[in-house]
């Protein structure tokens, strides 16, 4: 994040109290209530989590012991010997209850008749047939499932379905490339695919089943692929491998009746490829009991949702945050999740306010990156809707600056909804540092405070506690039932990257700041990855996208700040002896990235170098990278150890500003 935002954070002294809980129905109500909370989940935090296990879950036997860890080793285990199933408590027991002919999921698609309204009787129906259709084509508990998507009811309904006969799901975001897909199919030997014909987006069908074909040929573990009908967008069906969603459904001899598998508390639930500061993403690995705890405790105390809310999240299905909070948290909650296909700002910059008013949506979580797209539209567009059913204003995905904080607070919130910040990651989960909406009082630009029974610190270097304003590493210092459990097939990457640095506590890779109240400010990445619109991108994997063209010698990837997307990507290119730097080949390399990766990994900026800011040892010097990308060209600090400090200022020279 730029030094500017930093210090303007840090002369932040504006605060909101929250608003009386009129209705006496809040789940944690007041600062009091909170404070009683936290003190009760420090001093017995297996008995805090035990209840909130029991309380939120559906056991079909009871665990032995509530947590058995060890943060060194790692070793993790939560509600050891207890045996549920996921989507059991997402819809069966919902079913069974009085929540029947409840909505589960509001679905409001990119056209704007598109709409569908699956009740939790009908959306465990889809599931128990989609259920039954994996089990047929050969899939078993364990086996792993990849979806990629556009985000429609059946991406749900074959999570759901996943976890109901415990088969282990991994979502790919529909804007990766077929060799991302490829990576991620891969990497987790997946022996089916769901995908679609197309994905509609801002009025355009771009077609989906391509990449599959294109991923699959590289991949001998995919038996069947599943394509859902989307947008009427001629595909090619591969005899004996490729299946019609709608003709599958039909099928009249599926076993709909079989029972959810029982799974063991700590059983794989799903993968999700993240991010890391080398150029493999990383598969998350998220288990069973913990996380669906975890996730359905944060959604009712973090939005505190109710049984007759419409709640909104708008992120995709295919980030950890569509995982945990427009599925899981949701659903086991027997909440309303809206479901949405589109972008902000298609067919106008008021599609979100519309469909607010439209469903009288009461929880609305979303990012700083669209607070600030929409922010520069003007409020014309916000004050032609009705937005008086708003209760609860969220945000995720990267620090919200003040600016932002308080347009969000005065043009949607009028002045009177809390916002709840959101920090936390993949990994963790679910929501780790946050306000609480009647219970916490807010300061634009900061999460506020760890949740009851988050221990959350900022640590120095050696891993002595920062002081008050000190920035250091934000680390966790105990175990919690939503975190990870793993990389999916190296265990010795997730211990080196999470749990070796500090011993005992889990490394976030972020950077903060507590301030004198003990509020937490997050400063951004310490790792060489980077945030775009609130999305993980790997500096190394866009280096290594960009190695792998022909005429590229070398390239270094950097963020810079960037006033809507929070960062934007600025690459350093070294060409071979035999490439011209021309307008042509920036355009190419630009494309080439974006079909390697996706659009997401596109360089904003694409600077030609004549050779990059090295030590003596031949390791690339980013920090002065990342000055010379902000324009800051006159602060390098130390550069003593540069092998040859006349490429700094050609590239000051050469630098590029956005265009
Ligand atoms: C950043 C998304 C500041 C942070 C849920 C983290 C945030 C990374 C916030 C995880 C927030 C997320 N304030 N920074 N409220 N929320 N981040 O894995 O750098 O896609 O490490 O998970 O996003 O991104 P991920």
């Amino acid at each position: 994040m730029s030094q500017e935002r930093i210090e303007s954070m840090m002369d932040e002294k504006r605060h909101f109290a929250p608003p009386a809980d009129s209705r006496g129905r809040a789940h944690v109500s007041g600062e009091a209530a909170r404070e009683a909370l936290v003190r009760r989940a420090a001093e017995d935090p297996e008995g805090f989590w035990g209840e909130r296990a029991a309380q939120l879950i559906d056991w079909f036997k009871p665990w032995d012991t509530v947590l058995d860890a060890d943060m060194n080793e790692p070793r993790i285990e939560w509600f050891k010997g207890g045996r549920l199933n996921v989507a059991h408590n997402c819809l069966d027991r919902h079913v069974a209850g009085n929540r029947r002919n409840k909505a589960a999921i509001i679905w409001q698609g990119e056209p704007e008749e598109d709409v569908r309204v699956l009740t939790y009787q009908m959306l465990y129906d889809e599931v128990r047939r989609f259920a039954a259709v994996l089990r047929k084509m050969g899939v078993h508990k364990g086996d792993r499932v990849s979806l990629y998507m556009p985000m429609i009811p059946e991406l749900a309904v074959a999570m759901l379905a996943c976890a109901r006969i415990g088969a282990v799901h991994s979502i790919v975001f529909a804007g990766f490339s077929a060799v991302s897909l490829q990576n991620r199919i891969h990497d987790c030997e997946a022996k089916v695919v769901v995908t679609a014909d197309a994905v509609l987006r801002a009025g355009r069908r771009i077609p989906l089943k391509v990449n599959v074909d294109e991923a699959v040929r590289q991949c001998p573990s995919v038996e069947k692929v599943v394509v859902v009908n989307r947008g009427s967008l001629e595909v090619t069906m591969e005899e004996g491998r490729d299946l019609w969603w709608h003709e599958v459904m039909a099928d009249r001899t599926l076993d709909v009746d079989r029972p959810c598998e029982e799974m063991d508390a700590e059983d794989m639930l799903f993968i999700l490829y993240t991010s890391g500061s080398t150029g493999k993403p990383k598969g998350v690995v998220h288990t069973t009991g913990g996380y669906l705890t975890y996730a359905a405790h944060t959604t009712q105390w973090v939005f505190d949702v109710q049984d007759d809310d419409v709640y909104w999240c708008t992120a995709d299905i295919g980030w950890i945050t569509g995982h945990s909070y427009i599925v899981y948290g949701p659903l086991a909650l027997g909440a309303t999740s809206l479901m949405f296909e589109g972008v902000p700002s298609w067919p106008s910059p008021d599609r979100f306010w519309r469909i607010v008013e439209k469903f009288r949506v009461n929880i609305f979580y979303t990012a700083p990156t669209v607070v600030r797209a929409l922010m520069r539209e003007g409020t014309d567009w916000t004050e032609r809707h009705d937005l008086s059913s708003l209760r609860v204003l969220g945000s995720v995905g990267e620090p919200i600056n003040p600016e932002a904080w308080m347009w969000y607070h005065t043009h949607i919130g009028k002045g009177r909804l809390p916002i709840v910040d959101t920090w936390w990651q993949t990994e963790t989960g679910g929501i780790m540092i946050s306000g609480l909406p009647y219970a916490t009082t807010l300061k634009p630009g900061s999460a506020t405070q760890p949740l009851p029974g988050v221990d959350a610190a900022i640590v120095r270097p050696d891993g002595s506690p920062a002081g008050p304003n000190e920035g250091g590493h934000l680390v966790i210092r105990k175990p919690w039932p939503g975190m990870l459990r793993g990389i999916f097939g190296s265990p010795e990457r997730y211990r080196s990257t999470y749990f070796e640095r500090f011993p005992g506590m889990y490394e976030s890779g972020d950077g903060a700041r507590t301030d004198t109240d003990g509020y937490f400010w997050i400063m951004g990445r310490l790792d060489d990855v980077i945030n775009v619109s609130g999305h993980r991108m790997g500096t190394a994997e866009v280096e290594s996208a960009l190695v792998a063209h022909p005429s590229v010698a070398e390239a270094a990837v950097v963020g810079m700040p960037h006033a809507v997307k929070g960062e934007a990507i600025y690459a350093y290119v070294t060409l071979g002896a035999d490439a011209e730097e021309t307008e042509e080949l920036r355009a190419e390399l630009r494309a080439w990235v974006r079909k390697e990766i996706g659009p997401i990994a596109t360089p904003d900026v694409l600077q030609f170098a004549e050779g990059l800011p090295k030590t003596r040892s031949g390791k690339i010097m980013r920090r002065i990278l990342r000055k010379i990308a902000a324009g800051a060209t006159s602060e390098f600090g130390d550069t003593s150890t540069l092998a040859d400090p006349g490429v700094v200022s050609d590239l000051i020279e050469g630098r590029l500003q956005l265009t």
